[in-house]
């Protein structure tokens, strides 16, 4: 059981799928310049962190990886979405993201809002295609795909940049910037572990702690994002870093500092780890998920 392959073993499954979804839009939409531009960002190469963790949470629960992949596809389009549309000028205005240049910076920002317009419509379409196919599981698969988009929506991602945004230059409290880091980064972490476990009517109580677990690594993901913006170099992270000091935003290591936000990271990193405790060896890719968070590179 090793980490570094089952990872990159799930995030190629990932690449092979979304390439093929791509190319196959590619032939049939008459606006080329907008596929081109939605594809562009999707086969940037992030990390793939959020189907990977929605695919091995499947195999833990022994639900068939092809049965998750259209919705750990969709995630993965929201999340390319929600980047495109965070680089924008009106928002961090960042010009360098997966390694390239950002979207609007080769597509042009009228072009980057719609092709993030246009995945997040893909995703939904995508969902409800694959509902459709489900047959008995057509209700779970439903209810599956409503925690994907309400993950995405007002109660998460987007509410948590609009928390961002309008915290630029103020100094927020400490669980404003938790709740913050809950919605903006940990919502979509969170649909990736509990996807599976509504697909698959898990029980209560595993239910309760995947949810445990969730919450304390999507938290845990933005506090790293936060200091890896101040202690990475640019080439390593495929982002610009010093982003956060440039837009005046309050993040863990302006409140707490650097030293502070990393043991606040391990703590957050055991609670997980102690969260999944119940599911012994099953766990293992999850366990070793939490660990990797915390101490990632890019
Ligand atoms: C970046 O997410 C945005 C945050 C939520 C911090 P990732 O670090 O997962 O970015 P990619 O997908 O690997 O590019
Ligand atoms: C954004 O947080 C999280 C999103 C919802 C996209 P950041 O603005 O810190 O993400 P990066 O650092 O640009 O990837
Ligand atoms: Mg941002
Ligand atoms: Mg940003
Ligand atoms: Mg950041």
């Amino acid at each position: 059981m090793n980490f570094t392959k089952e990872f990159t073993a799930l995030a190629s499954i990932t690449e092979s799928y979304l390439e093929g979804y791509f190319n196959q839009l590619l032939k049939e939409v008459p606006e080329k310049k907008l596929v081109e531009s939605m594809q562009y960002s999707i086969m940037a190469g992030g990390k793939r962190i959020r189907p990977v963790l929605m695919l091995a949470c499947a195999k833990m629960l022994e639900v068939p990886i092809e049965e998750i992949m259209p919705m750990a596809a969709a995630l993965e389009m929201i999340h390319t979405y929600s980047l495109i549309h965070d680089d924008l000028p009106a928002m961090d205005d960042d010009n360098y993201r997966r390694g390239k240049p950002t979207n609007h910076m080769v597509f042009g920002e009228a072009m980057a809002v719609l092709a993030g317009d246009a995945l997040l419509n893909e995703a939904c379409e995508l969902l409800l295609k694959n509902a459709l196919k489900a047959g008995k599981q057509m209700e779970s698969t439903l209810e599956a795909a409503a925690i994907v988009l309400n993950a995405a929506g007002k109660d998460g991602m987007i509410a948590g940049q609009i928390i961002d945004m309008e915290s630029e230059g103020n100094a927020i409290e400490a669980e404003t910037l938790k709740t913050m880091h809950r919605k903006k980064t940990g919502a979509l972490l969170k649909a990736s572990i509990l996807t599976p476990a509504v697909y698959v009517r898990a029980d209560s109580s595993t239910r309760k702690a995947l949810t445990e677990y969730a919450e304390c690594i999507g938290v845990a993901f933005q506090i790293k994002d936060d200091i890896l913006d101040v202690e990475s170099c640019g080439t390593e992270l495929g982002k610009p870093t010093g982003s956060d000091a440039k837009n005046h935003k309050t993040t863990y290591v302006t409140l707490f500092g650097l030293d502070k936000a990393r043991q606040m990271l391990a703590e957050i990193t055991e609670k997980a780890l102690n969260a999944v405790k119940p599911f012994g060896d099953k766990a293992w890719f999850l366990k070793e998920a939490a660990c990797y968070i915390a101490s990632r590179k890019n």
